[in-house]
């Protein structure tokens, strides 16, 4: 049997950095004969400086091919007087539209050890383990008509927000399949006090639920589940919501744990002919231009990332835990890099050697 497949697009800022540490976790399984067939491409700006187009249909095609992309992070200053058309951002928003990853995991998870960096009391947070499940190909983000355009005298800009029933469906079959195999709670978020689109949203979600009787179902107001995330966010386990909303209330979410630099994510879309689902993997925090080239970024969130891609790609749950737990251990023992510094007298390290910190963590646990 071949080896799996794995297509690691850096990209932009710290992205590089932080792939190189994951490197390092890969190339550790590789010794245990866990072997990849990874392959490198650019993404994002570095694309664009290449290319002249933040992907290239090459790179588009050999996403389509393999078990699973790793993506560091795209976008940088440099790049926004680029036209809207050849943004870094367009890289990863193409990816993910043509990929079809509908369902993106964003958990966000209070470690022990950093429990104190989050800006809401320990209690609030410490034990926190949610999950929000972001749809990603469609609503606002992606719907026509979009644009600006001239009207009488002046320019309106315009999006559109829109789903389809079956687009609602299959996403709230993802969080409701997450449920099972988590606390069997799922709380839906919308405006269906305000938007149409909302109240399909709710119709459509609580449609599926008849599927999982099983499962807790509630459904919150997208500004209350904002305003409840920040109050008590351990009522919650699994938070289903659209594209938009989810951009807004999983940056929320990974800020009560502490550090963006902590969290990992996954985006999945239907089942390929091997009966992997077609997957991208990327940490949620961006490219950091400001301190990027500097060997202060936290690598946590990418390693995280190809932890999923071992759960969720390669049915290697038992390696994934086996990294999560070489994380927590390496926190336990104090080390810190620059973002989670807040401790009297800690020295942080430096984005190298938290990987080989975590690499070495790995090494202890066989
Ligand atoms: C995210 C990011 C992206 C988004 C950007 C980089 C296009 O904020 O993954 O949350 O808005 O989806
Ligand atoms: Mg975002």
């Amino acid at each position: 049997m071949s080896n799996p497949s794995l297509l690691i697009l850096p990209g932009d800022g710290i992205g590089p950095e932080v792939m190189a540490e994951v490197r390092k976790v890969i190339d550790w399984f590789g010794t245990r004969g866990l072997t990849f067939d990874v392959s490198e491409d650019l993404v994002g700006g570095a694309a664009y400086d290449a290319h002249g187009t933040p992907l290239t249909d090459a790179t588009m095609a050999k996403a389509q091919e393999v078990d699973a992309v790793l993506l560091g992070a795209v976008g940088g200053p440099k790049y926004d007087v680029l036209d809207f058309s050849v943004k870094p951002e367009r890289g990863l928003l193409r990816l993910r539209k043509e990929m079809d990853l509908y369902a993106n995991l964003r958990p966000a998870q209070c470690f022990d050890a950093l429990a104190d960096f989050s800006s809401l009391k320990k209690d609030v947070v410490a034990g926190l383990d949610i999950m929000i499940v972001r749809e990603l190909t469609s609503g606002i983000y992606f719907g026509e008509p979009r644009g600006i355009i001239e009207e009488g005298n002046e320019r309106v800009g315009i999006n559109t927000q829109r789903y389809t029933e079956s687009e609602i469906d299959r996403v709230a079959r993802s969080a409701f399949e997450l449920a099972m195999r988590r606390n069997k709670k799922l709380c839906s978020m919308e405006k269906a006090n305000v938007m149409e689109s909302g109240v399909l949203w709710r119709e459509v979600v609580t449609e599926v639920g008849k599927d999982y009787p099983e499962v807790a179902l509630s459904h919150m107001y997208a500004d209350a589940g904002a305003m409840q995330l920040c109050r008590w966010p351990k009522q919650f386990d699994v938070i289903v919501t659209d594209n938009l909303f989810g951009d807004l209330l999983s940056d929320a979410a990974a800020m009560l744990t502490g550090s963006l630099g902590m969290l990992p994510s996954a985006s999945l879309g239907a089942p390929m002919a091997n009966g992997r689902p077609k997957a991208l993997y990327e940490p949620v925090h961006g490219s950091a231009p400001d301190i990027a080239g500097q060997g202060k970024a936290n690598p946590i969130a990418c390693i995280l990332s190809f932890a999923m891609a071992l759960r969720y790609s390669f049915d290697q749950g038992d390696e994934a835990t086996r990294v999560e737990k070489a994380v927590e251990k390496v926190l336990a023992d104090g080390v810190r890099t620059a973002d989670l510094l807040g401790e009297e007298g800690v020295t942080p390290v430096s984005t190298s050697e938290m990987g080989d910190a975590i690499v070495k963590a790995l090494g202890a646990s066989v």
